[in-house]
């Protein structure tokens, strides 16, 4: 750690990574670990103090929240009103274990099995699966505002499923795009699923525009889901947050019998309240190495992967690159795959998945250009 990395991000290196217990690096022992959605960065100190001093006291018994949203519920109220300008009432707030869950609980309560759902595609693969699980029907939304009014007027689906900023693409839509979609969504009697998990992880001089937070007209269709384990890297701490602005969605919800959807853990909901409330400076240490990783991987594919198209993402640490000079379908993935680098391949992301990769750049700057190397055949070692 030193003044210009207070957090210790620029320093990590690739042995200190191979010894981290999670999915990302022990899934595939032996490779450099560029897939799965975890930051490579650990958590922020505000953070591991709180938990670490949770642990401390020594009383992980029931909680006094009362009834209603927990304390991370209500922070996330705040966090909307100051960051977003968007102020809504947190008797219209759920704590959930996880996006996920909201996405599917939405999906499969306010819209019948064969109802279509749109979707801007490529798409984050779990929602694909989400929709054939439940048996409803993937409507393809062009990201094009004209084509994705006429493919909503032939295909008539129930919802959007909106991606906002979207994986694996790193767009943003911006406020012109967003009251476009909500023209649309009004005029052909939609509902919105937001999930706007990627919304604290936008490049300035962008702006995050809650969807619902366009009108108070898309507020009363729209449920959006978030959480603070994208941005503050807490996945393996189970918590999620949903607002409901769909009234008789709500009101379906609370007709449930207690513990019917379970209630969250403390360590999640105490960590979502530290990065809400007291990680603003970490947050901002690590989107400047994020900005830095998502221009100098523009620079590293064209000196070592000459013919790769990436645009440079508005939103996210996730590169979605054009490898299809290297083959199509997943013969990008498969060629990094056995040169040593382990990424996401393409077509688990649907359509115009073929020939490309999704990167995550969550990392130091020199494991990215390791990877980045790696992938080309050539060792930096
Ligand atoms: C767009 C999007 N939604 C949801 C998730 C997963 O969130 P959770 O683990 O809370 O379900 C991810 C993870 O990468 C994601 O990118």
């Amino acid at each position: 750690m030193t003044e210009h990395d207070p957090f210790g991000l620029r320093s990590l290196t690739v042995e200190q990574l191979r010894s981290t217990p999670g999915v990302k690096w022990q899934q595939h022992p032996g490779r450099l670990a560029s897939w799965v959605a975890d930051m490579d960065f650990p958590m922020a100190p505000a953070i591991s103090e709180r938990l670490g001093s949770i642990v401390d006291r020594g009383m992980v018994g029931y909680q006094k929240w009362g009834a209603g949203a927990s304390p991370a519920g209500h922070a996330f109220v705040d966090r909307m009103a100051s960051k977003y300008n968007w102020n809504i009432d947190v008797e219209r707030v759920h704590d959930l274990a996880d996006v996920l869950q909201g996405v599917r609980l939405a999906i499969g309560m306010l819209t019948e099995p064969g109802a279509g759902i749109a979707l801007h595609t490529p798409a984050y693969h779990p929602f694909l699966h989400s929709l054939t699980d439940m048996d409803r029907r993937l409507v393809h939304a062009p990201f094009d505002i004209g084509e994705l009014r006429e493919v909503i007027a032939a295909e008539r689906p129930a919802a959007l499923l909106l991606c906002h900023p979207q994986n694996p693409t790193g767009r943003v839509f911006d406020r012109p795009q967003l009251e476009a979609i909500a023209s649309i969504v009004e005029e052909f009697d939609l509902i919105v699923i937001s999930d706007e998990i990627h919304s604290d992880l936008v490049y300035s001089p962008g702006q995050h525009i809650p969807f619902a937070s366009v009108s108070p007209a898309m507020e009363s269709r729209t449920i959006t889901v978030t959480s603070t384990s994208k941005a503050f890297n807490l996945a393996g701490l189970r918590w999620a947050v949903m607002h409901v602005g769909i009234e008789r969605f709500d009101a379906m919800l609370r007709s449930y019998p207690k513990h019917w959807f379970g209630s969250p853990n403390m360590f999640g909901v105490e960590a979502a309240v530290a990065a809400w409330a007291e990680s603003d400076d970490w947050l901002a240490a690590v989107m400047g190495v994020l900005d830095e990783n998502r221009h100098h991987l523009a620079e590293l594919l064209d000196q070592y992967l000459p013919g790769a198209l990436y645009r440079v993402p508005d939103a996210t640490y996730l590169a979605w690159i054009d490898c299809s000079m290297l083959g199509d379908g997943d013969a990008p993935f498969e060629l990094f795959q056995s040169r040593g680098v382990e990424l996401s391949p393409g077509t688990q992301f649907g359509a115009g998945g073929s020939g490309h990769v999704r990167l995550n750049f969550a990392t130091s700057p020199s494991v990215l250009e390791q990877v980045v190397a790696t992938m080309a055949g050539e060792s930096l070692a």
